[in-house]
């Protein structure tokens, strides 16, 4: 039972998995909303508590998600069907891998829109389009692309396809593959990124907007949204990193990995963080300007740098080379439950879903144009989507895998699979997922109920 084999196929090692595993949580949660929703939530407190919620939160969850995927060997669907059954527990646990794969085509849908946007910019950068703008023009130029649906739907469309061109590899020939590729690139750009930042003279004051803690400008809220984003910005809570473990060597440490992985993730957001506010500052510009931060207030600071256009070039290369290997993670769990459920090849599978996304990522398009008067709670659809899926189905979905490891799987599968020798790690593990990851989600989710209704 211990040694099932994945049918997909498996990294070729431990580093592979956490480069894969990398690509997948560094995405535009790190480089787009990351920096926008620190920016409008007041910068240091907002980030010191999304910290607290990656030590404490993130991290014993992302070990229970890779733990359940290398038990299971499967699409998270199945694996946490099998685990369960291994435990002598309810089948029915394979809701939440349902639930899952449901939040990862809600994720890409608004995901492929954002991508698009960035594409439009790789372009745009490339022809020099933003050269001496002004912060008028650039506002005018993100909203006449928002307002041409058009415009809009090629660039999503080039971006599904991206995709799926990848997914169809398979986990060896396209995952593999494209991690090896596009993760240094990621790396290297960001370094270039954060060398540019340092010479704007802004440095300091953009470091002390993300790193100065004032608890005053903390509301429950901003709680919610750190939290929420703590599960986005690690891709937990969805499968993603359950089915990338499911191709996990055998003999790799859980805890280092994963620990490991989030590290990068947020030393990724962090430099990110530092190499946009010091250029925003520098520029007399809004820290708080909301998602339009990357694509308005950056844009206009490369154009009246010299030279910044090609780093702004570069810059949006990045944002796009992170968020297609995120995407990527995003499809896997369906895909790889397709495959099994079905014995279809990767192909039909992958141009199948692929039409489901591509449809649902038209509907969040339409949020900034002829779909702009449907208000879903609210919200339009794209806010929708991604308020449901950060702030609720991540969340949700994480506090199921915790109290599923914490308290379904008896201690023989949860010690074999993690291999943690030193016991005072173990029982740290132990805690955090029995008690501190599901009584801190569940009780920021009421609290913030009650405030909401209150
Ligand atoms: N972690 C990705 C990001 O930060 C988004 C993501 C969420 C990817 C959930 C996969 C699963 O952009």
């Amino acid at each position: 039972m211990k040694d099932r084999q994945n049918i997909h196929g498996s990294w070729a090692n431990r580093w592979i998995f956490i480069l894969a595993a990398t690509g997948s949580a560094v995405g535009l949660g790190n480089i787009w909303k990351f920096p926008y929703i620190a920016g409008e939530n007041g910068g240091g407190a907002f980030v010191l508590v999304y910290l607290l919620f990656i030590l404490a939160v993130g991290v014993p969850i992302m070990m229970a998600e890779v733990l359940v995927g290398r038990r299971g060997r499967q699409s998270p669907i199945n694996s946490m069907r099998e685990v369960a059954i291994e435990a002598n527990h309810s089948p029915k646990w394979a809701l939440v891998g349902w639930m899952g794969a449901l939040a990862g085509f809600l994720i890409f849908s608004f995901y492929s829109v954002v991508a698009g946007w960035v594409l439009a910019y790789i372009a745009g950068m490339g022809n020099g389009d933003f050269i001496g703008m002004d912060g008028d023009a650039a506002g005018k130029a993100f909203n006449d692309l928002l307002a041409d649906p058009q415009a809009l739907l090629i660039w999503h469309s080039v971006f599904v396809v991206l995709v799926m061109t990848v997914v169809m590899g398979g986990v060896n020939k396209g995952l593999e593959r494209a991690t090896r590729i596009m993760m240094p690139a990621l790396f290297v750009l960001l370094l270039v990124l954060l060398g540019y930042s340092m010479t704007t003279g802004a440095f300091g004051q953009g470091f002390d907007f993300l790193f100065h803690f004032d608890p005053s400008e903390l509301s429950w809220d901003a709680v919610l949204v750190a939290l929420g984003h703590s599960f986005f910005t690690l891709s937990l809570g969805m499968g993603a990193i359950m089915a990338y473990g499911s191709y996990m060597p055998k003999k790799a440490s859980i805890g280092s990995t994963v620990l490991t992985i989030a590290a990068l993730d947020t030393v990724v957001a962090l430099i990110a963080g530092l190499a946009i506010f010091p250029i925003v500052f520098a520029n007399g510009m809004d820290p708080g300007a909301g998602p339009g931060l990357m694509f308005i207030s950056l844009p206009v600071a490369f154009g009246q740098m010299p030279g910044g256009h090609i780093f702004g070039f570069l810059f949006f290369v990045l944002v796009g080379l992170a968020a297609w290997s995120s995407a990527i993670s995003l499809m896997e769990p369906a895909v790889a439950w397709m495959v099994e459920r079905f014995g279809l090849g990767r192909m039909p599978v992958c141009i199948g879903l692929g039409i489901v996304v591509w449809l649902l990522g038209i509907a969040a398009l339409s949020s900034f144009n002829f779909g702009s008067e449907v208000a879903l709670f609210g919200m339009n659809i794209f806010d929708f989507l991604d308020f449901i899926t950060a702030n609720v189905m991540l969340p949700l979905g994480g506090l199921f895998v915790a109290c599923f490891a914490g308290w379904i799987l008896n201690k023989r599968i949860t010690k074999d699979e993690l291999a943690i020798t030193n016991p005072t790690l173990y029982l740290a593990w132990s805690v955090a997922i029995r008690y501190i990851a599901p009584i801190a989600v569940a009780a920021i989710f009421v609290l913030n109920l009650i405030e909401k209704l209150g």
